[in-house]
C-alpha cells in the first residue's frame, strides 16, 4: 500500500472558546469536570478528524487533572494539536485555560493527551497520515509521544488483566 503523505501540525490545530454557563456548573459555581472532559474530547476529535479526514473514535485519555476552577461567566479556552500519528491511531494534546473576560487574565487549568483511532466506512481501523513536526516544541512533543504511547499501552494491558482477567479479549 502507498505511504500516506505527512501533514503539518498547523493544518489541524483547533482553538475553541466557550463561556461557562450556570447549567454547566456545580453548587459552588465552578464548571463541572465532566463538562471539561466533554470539551476536551470534542476539541481533540476535531483535530484528529481534520488530520485524518476520517471518522475517529476516542480510545484512550491519559490522566487528567483539574488544577484550578473555572467559574460561571469566565471563558474556557481549549487549544488542541496533533502530536504524532502512529499507524491507525494518533495522539492529540489538549490544553485548557480559563480567561477572565473583564481583566483578560488567562491561566492554564488542565491538560490531557487523548488517543483517537481513525475508522474506514466499515468501522475498521485505517492508516492515518504521519505528522510533520516543524517547530522545536512540535518536535519535542513528537519525540515524547512515542514514550507516552509505550507507557499508555503497557498501562492499558495491565488494567485489562486486572479488570477482566487473563482470559478476556
Ligand atoms: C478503537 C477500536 C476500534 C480499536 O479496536 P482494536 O480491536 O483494539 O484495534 P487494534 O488492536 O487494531 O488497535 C487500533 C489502534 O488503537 C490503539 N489502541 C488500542 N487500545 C489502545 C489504548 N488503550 N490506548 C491507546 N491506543 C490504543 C492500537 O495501538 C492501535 O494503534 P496503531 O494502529 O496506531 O498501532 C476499539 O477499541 C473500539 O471501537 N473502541 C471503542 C471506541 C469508542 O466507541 N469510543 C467512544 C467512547 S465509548
Amino acid at each position: 500500500m502507498a505511504k500516506l503523505r505527512g501533514k503539518p501540525v498547523a493544518g489541524s490545530r483547533v482553538e475553541m472558546v466557550e463561556v461557562v454557563l450556570p447549567n454547566d456548573a456545580n453548587l459552588l459555581g465552578n464548571i463541572l469536570g465532566g463538562k471539561v472532559m466533554h470539551l476536551i474530547d470534542i476539541a481533540g476529535a476535531i483535530v484528529a478528524h481534520r488530520h485524518s479526514r476520517s471518522a475517529v473514535v476516542t480510545v484512550s485519555v491519559d490522566n487528567l487533572d483539574f488544577a484550578h476552577p473555572i467559574r460561571v461567566g469566565q471563558l474556557i479556552i481549549l487549544r488542541a494539536v496533533v502530536t504524532r500519528a502512529f499507524h491507525t491511531s494518533l495522539e492529540v494534546a489538549v490544553k485548557v485555560f480559563r480567561e477572565d473576560p473583564v481583566t483578560g487574565e488567562r491561566l492554564q487549568t488542565s491538560s490531557a493527551f487523548v488517543t483517537y483511532v481513525a475508522l474506514d466506512e466499515k468501522g475498521r481501523p485505517k492508516t492515518v497520515p504521519p505528522v510533520i513536526a516543524k517547530t522545536a516544541e512540535e518536535k519535542r512533543e513528537y519525540r515524547e509521544a512515542l514514550l507516552r504511547r509505550r507507557l499508555r499501552l503497557a498501562a492499558a494491558a495491565r488494567a485489562h488483566r486486572l479488570y477482566f482477567g487473563p482470559g478476556m479479549k
